[in-house]
């Protein structure tokens, strides 16, 4: 047998649907398919490729750790993640961080640092609200914050005393909130549920609510955070900090990580509590730190900044032009754009085409491109867009 399609029937488990494409290689915003085809990329991984594909220094880092030491675990001192944290945390409002390996569990260690500070804060307080239309990953603990019932019903009942609100309603926040609430969890720019970009009055209405009430405030930037935004953190955006963040996707580059970065109050796990055999293993370390070098030391924030105010040009004029566009939302470099009919079909047009995009949810567009990404590859993506939009 030598076709992966039919491998991919025969051993694997159905949990995608994944587009028949293999995708083979890839160079700066592209990828190359088994046959050769090349595609501009503007899905990245799902929020994922930070530096494109076969990016010189990455490579050169990373390669440089694989030849070192890959894995120990944390029962000894690492160089690399100790580099890592204190590069996290001296260009944040945060004290500490928590290296894991991907969103959901990056989400599972906030769940459970809030739990603590529950506990050992609130009188045991043990409540969380999350949001609708939100998104957290698919653990049991991350999906029972995970407000949209098609991700959860098969697998009811989940963590009990989670609580749900409408996002960027303030009032329904309020009245849904009681003494035994210890967290309050929400995504600054909402991802899988249709990029849904928080309002700057709700989310500093927020910040006060929960300080005022003793709430441990977490925001969710797995997707939006690590520079998607334009800003090393989203919330950057709003002048307002939440007292846990959670990370991964993006700060990678592509290798698997998560994290939490949480304030001197928070600071609550002590040993046997919470642990990761492979979190922050020098390898991807290595990776995360070339990112986070890009993003701040070598300016790759400002080139976003740019980048992202021309494709914010461009959708404009393609909007104004456009009769199947219904609504444009989104942040820096990641954009949602709601349209009449199938969300799915435009996006394999798209690929025909050689472009790829995601999708949120069935009629909305995903564009969450590579960071790198020029005023030459947003032109190219919107020849695109523009014949099916
Ligand atoms: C906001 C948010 N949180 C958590 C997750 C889960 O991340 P992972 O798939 O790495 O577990 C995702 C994934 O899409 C996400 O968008």
């Amino acid at each position: 047998m030598d076709s992966t399609k039919e491998k991919n029937e025969k051993y694997i488990m159905h949990t995608y649907n994944s587009i028949p494409i293999t995708l083979v290689s890839g160079e700066g915003c592209y990828v190359t398919d088994s046959t050769g085809k090349k595609y501009l990329d503007f899905l990245s991984g799902i929020a994922v490729n930070s530096l494109g594909y076969n990016n010189n220094t990455f490579n050169k880092a990373v390669s440089g750790q694989l030849g070192k030491i890959i894995h120990f675990s944390n029962l000894f001192l690492n160089n690399l993640q100790a580099d890592l944290a204190e590069k996290l945390v001296e260009n944040s409002s945060f004290d500490k961080s928590f290296f894991c390996n991907s969103g959901t569990e990056a989400v599972e260690a906030a769940l459970k640092l809030a739990k603590k500070f529950g506990k050992k804060k609130k009188k045991g307080a043990w409540k969380i609200l999350a949001m609708n239309k939100s998104f957290h990953g698919r653990t049991s603990g991350s999906l029972s914050l995970t407000g949209q019932m098609k991700y959860q019903e098969t697998f009811l009942p989940l963590l009990p005393g989670v609580v749900f609100a409408e996002f960027n309603d303030f009032e329904d926040l309020k009245q849904k909130t009681d003494d035994e609430t210890c967290a309050v969890i929400l995504e600054p720019v909402q991802g899988e549920g249709g990029i849904h970009p928080a309002d700057k009055e709700y989310l500093v209405n927020v910040r006060e609510f929960c300080t005022k009430n003793n709430i441990a405030l977490i925001f969710d930037e797995v997707q939006c955070g690590i520079g998607r935004t334009g800003t090393l953190f989203a919330h950057e955006q709003y002048g307002v900090a939440p007292d846990i963040v959670c990370l991964a996707k993006g700060l990678g580059g592509g290798l698997p990580i998560g994290a939490i970065l949480a304030t001197e109050d928070y600071n609550l796990f002590e040993p046997g509590d919470h642990a990761a055999t492979f979190g922050g293993n020098p390898l991807v370390c290595s990776g995360a730190l070339t990112v986070l070098t890009e993003l701040i030391d070598n300016d790759l924030l400002g080139r976003i900044k740019e980048t992202s105010s021309y494709l914010g040009k461009k959708l404009e004029e393609l909007n104004s032009s456009s009769e199947k566009i219904k609504e444009i939302r989104g942040k820096g470099l990641m954009i949602g754009i709601e349209i009449e009919g199938s969300s799915s079909e435009v996006a394999a047009s798209c690929r025909e085409q050689g472009l790829i995009v995601g999708t949120a949810g069935t009629n909305v567009l995903r564009l969450v491109p590579p960071l790198i990404i020029g005023k030459m590859e947003v032109d190219e993506a919107m020849d695109v867009l523009q014949m099916f939009l």
